[in-house]
């Protein structure tokens, strides 16, 4: 019989996103707090949504190695804020130009265009600012340098920004399957394959084997997240998904079903999940949540 899909959380990751959640709102600025515009954009751009992936993967990453909780929450939350910041201009009408994010209006539709631009300005100086200062992470001075390396390099021109890049000049394009893998795993996968680290480096792993084993699970679900993303905007409903179904085929997107077809895209994102729980085998350490991560990346549902 086939296993059941993992469509939903366990409660031992559930609990880590509840934790996400409290570090979130700590590290955003008060919405009392002058510019209180927008800093009322940055919050609702950041809290009450949102399935905390990023976070996941750096708790899960960090206590299979033996950090204690507190000494992820920095690392957490600062991905989760980078992320929330690209979801912001993602959205604004010169890049995707959607209106619904989380089962919400986007930043720009609720607080204005260049409000919007700003709050993820600001987002992405907190997401370092809040990693160089936080004192329960208690790692030497070059690791903490490293990690804000390792953020940095995931956010640029050779990171997120860049496959967002790629991203928009292929809009109208059909990409071979080379260079949409690299457009996917630029947008997407750099950000992911960085929590996975980040929890690493926090942890103070320094087992190159373990490291470059993780490094392969990062990248195989960093694209496995975006395959499924792809086939979520064509399959999901946008109550569920809480965003704009059909966005992709009406933006003339590149993506894995336009390249690949839906069965050879479903195909794709089984063989990434095995391959990356396969990479998990090789790390000697309780891997066991990011396995349980690796599933549900490839069979959620929104
Ligand atoms: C959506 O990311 C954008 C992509 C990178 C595909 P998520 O699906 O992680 O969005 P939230 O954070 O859960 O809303
Ligand atoms: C976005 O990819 C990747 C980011 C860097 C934000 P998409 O454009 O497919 O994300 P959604 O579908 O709008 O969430
Ligand atoms: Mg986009
Ligand atoms: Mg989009
Ligand atoms: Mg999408």
């Amino acid at each position: 019989m086939a296993a059941q899909a993992v469509t939903a959380l366990s409660a031992g990751l559930l609990a880590y996103s509840d934790r996400a959640e409290i570090q979130l709102a700590r590290f955003l600025p008060p919405e009392d707090q002058a510019p209180a515009e927008l800093h009322r954009a940055m919050r609702y751009a950041v809290l009450g949504g949102g399935k905390r992936l990023r976070p996941l993967l750096v708790y899960a990453t960090g206590r299979a190695l033996g950090a204690p909780l507190d000494a992820l929450d920095a690392a957490a939350a600062a991905v989760e804020i980078i992320h929330a910041y690209s979801l912001v201009h993602d959205d604004l009408p010169a890049m995707d130009d959607d209106a619904l994010r989380r089962g919400r209006p986007t930043c720009h539709i609720a607080f204005g265009e260049a409000m919007a631009i700003l709050a993820g300005d600001a987002l992405q100086a907190l997401a370092f600012e809040l990693l160089a200062a936080d004192t329960a992470l208690c790692v030497d001075a070059a690791v903490r340098v490293e990690m804000l390396r390792v953020l940095g390099a995931a956010c640029g021109s050779h990171g997120m920004a860049g496959g967002q890049a790629l991203d928009l000049a292929a809009v109208g394009q059909r990409l071979d399957a080379h260079a949409l893998e690299r457009m996917h795993s630029h947008k997407t996968g750099a950000l992911i394959r960085a929590s996975v680290r980040l929890g690493a480096l926090a942890a103070g792993c320094g087992d190159a084997a373990a490291l470059d084993a993780l490094e392969r699970y990062g990248h195989c679900i960093g694209l496995a997240f975006q395959i499924r993303d792809d086939i979520l905007d064509i399959e999901g409903e946008s109550h569920v998904i809480g965003k704009t179904a059909g966005k992709d085929a009406a933006n003339d997107k590149p993506t894995y079903p336009a390249t690949h077809g839906l069965a050879e895209s479903r195909r794709l994102l089984a063989a990434l999940t095995g391959e990356a729980t396969a990479a998990l085998d090789r790390v000697d350490a309780a891997t066991g949540e990011l396995a349980q991560i690796a599933h549900f990346v490839a069979e959620r549902l929104s």
